[in-house]
Order: C-alpha cells, then sequence, then structure tokens
C-alpha cells in the first residue's frame, strides 16, 4: 500500500500546489491513498468547509489537524458531518470531531490519527502516549498513521521509539521545514521529525516574512499573512507499508521547488 502524506498546507498557494501538483505524484509513485496536513490551509490559520471540501477535490483522501484546529469558528458547524477530517486526539476540551478514524480501501483499514505534542505547545492536551494507549484497546487497523502535531524533535524521536512496532508511522508536522532524518526505525515504523510545508517558497513558513520580521525582531502585533501567489514549495513523504504486517517497507521524503513564474 502506498501511501503519501503532505505537510502542512499553507494558504491559497498552498492549496493552488496540491492542485497543480499531487496528481502528478499520485501517478508517479502508484499512490493509493493521500493524507494531508490541513490546519493552516484558510488564510493560514484553521480550515473552512469550502477549502476542505476543495482538498478533497484536488485529490487528498484524509486531511489532519494540529494547534489551529479551532482557528476558524466554522469548524464547529460542518466537522461533525465531515468523515475526511481528523482532529487532534488528545484535545481535553472535549471538542467535537474524531481523532482518529478508520478507513477502509478495498478491504484495508487505514486509521489515521492526529496528535498534539506537549512541549512549547499552549493547547490543553493529554499525554500523547497514553492517548495512543487507549486506542490500542480498539481493534487493530491493517495500517495506522500518526501525524504528530509538534514542536519539539525530541519528543517527536522518543514517542517514534515508544510507538515503533504498534503503528505505520510517526510523522511530525508543525514546524513547516522538512528535516533530513525520515527513516524506518527498529521494529517496522516509519518516523520522520517533520515533513515540511506545502506553500510560499520565499518567506517564513509560508507567510510573507515582511509580517513575521515586524512583530519577531520589532515587537509590533502585526497578523501573519500567507501571500496570495507566487513561488510553491510541496514537501510529503512517500510510504510503503505491508497491509498484512502493518510494517513499513520503505519511507522517502519529496520537497519540491517550483521554478520562478
Ligand atoms: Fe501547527
Amino acid at each position: 500500500m502506498k501511501i503519501l502524506f503532505i505537510g502542512d498546507v499553507v494558504g491559497k498557494v498552498g492549496r493552488r500546489m496540491l492542485k497543480d501538483y499531487l496528481g502528478t505524484y499520485v501517478e508517479k509513485y502508484g499512490i493509493d491513498f493521500v493524507i494531508a496536513n490541513g490546519e493552516n490551509v484558510t488564510h493560514g490559520k484553521g480550515l473552512i468547509q469550502r477549502h476542505y471540501q476543495e482538498l478533497l477535490d484536488a485529490g487528498v483522501d484524509c486531511i489532519t489537524l494540529g494547534n489551529h484546529y479551532n482557528s476558524k469558528n466554522e469548524i464547529n458547524r460542518y466537522i461533525d458531518s465531515a468523515d475526511r477530517l481528523v482532529r487532534p486526539l488528545n484535545l481535553l476540551n472535549g471538542f467535537r470531531g474524531d481523532g482518529s478514524v478508520v478507513y477502509d480501501l478495498d478491504g484495508v483499514s487505514i486509521r489515521v490519527t492526529n496528535l498534539l505534542g506537549s512541549a512549547f505547545m499552549e493547547e490543553q492536551v493529554n499525554n500523547p502516549y497514553y492517548a495512543m494507549l487507549d486506542l490500542f484497546e480498539e481493534e487493530p487497523a491493517n495500517i495506522h498513521i500518526v501525524d504528530f502535531h509538534a514542536e519539539a524533535t525530541g519528543e517527536k524521536q522518543s514517542l517514534g521509539y515508544v510507538l515503533d512496532g504498534k503503528v505505520s508511522a510517526l510523522l511530525g508536522t508543525h514546524t513547516h521545514v522538512q528535516t533530513n532524518d525520515c527513516r524506518i526505525l527498529p521494529n517496522g515504523t516509519a518516523y520522520i521529525s517533520d515533513v515540511g510545508m506545502t506553500g510560499f517558497n520565499d518567506g517564513v513558513l509560508g507567510f510573507e516574512k515582511e509580517s513575521v520580521i515586524r512583530k519577531n525582531f520589532y515587537g509590533e502585533m502585526v497578523k501573519f499573512t500567507p501571500p496570495e501567489e507566487g513561488v510553491g514549495i510541496f514537501s510529503a513523504v512517500v510510504l510503503d507499508i505491508n497491509e498484512f504486517d502493518g510494517k513499513t517497507r520503505q519511507i522517502f521524503p519529496i520537497l519540491f521547488k517550483e521554478e520562478k513564474k
């Protein structure tokens, strides 16, 4: 089973990158199932229903979220009917929706789980490890992909080793910068500290660099804005998973930058 996991899709350029390039990668690598982190899709924070549908129309099968799960109020109105959307599992606030969803693909069950980290994050969350233990009480799926939306690489690596052999892949998101450490852990779990960002390339984390610099260095209260157009990057990993034992045979990264237009 070939799965493509796309790192944080940011704003309009991110959405365009999916429309322009996702089909090419799906064909090139024979992808069966596409997961994308969509917490930054709507103007950099959150996900409105129209953009949820736009990602599905572009070929995404499942969308995960992160700390911006509730940045657009509208999500409260549609999340219950959005069966392709997975919000963080370990929220303590009882938010609606599901944090772990099982999909059926021609008889193969694929569980997708979204987890928030606890280090340097502001959200009130349950310990990610204990949240996972609860999940293991349920009937195992053939394949289990975990999007670990977290800041600290140490926390990500620790959870990767703790879950090694228990899930098919633990993939880091949130920092928007792809790390050069994807590998298969000793017991067959694929790991990368961060898949990276899909969106505007010539900025800071997909946002206009001027606004971020003004806040970081001059303390100005400015909104971070993702540009409407510009050269984009596409960050993802491809997983080749044995659906009979749930272990991953191969993981490799995609980090594609468009030519200047
Ligand atoms: Fe995030």
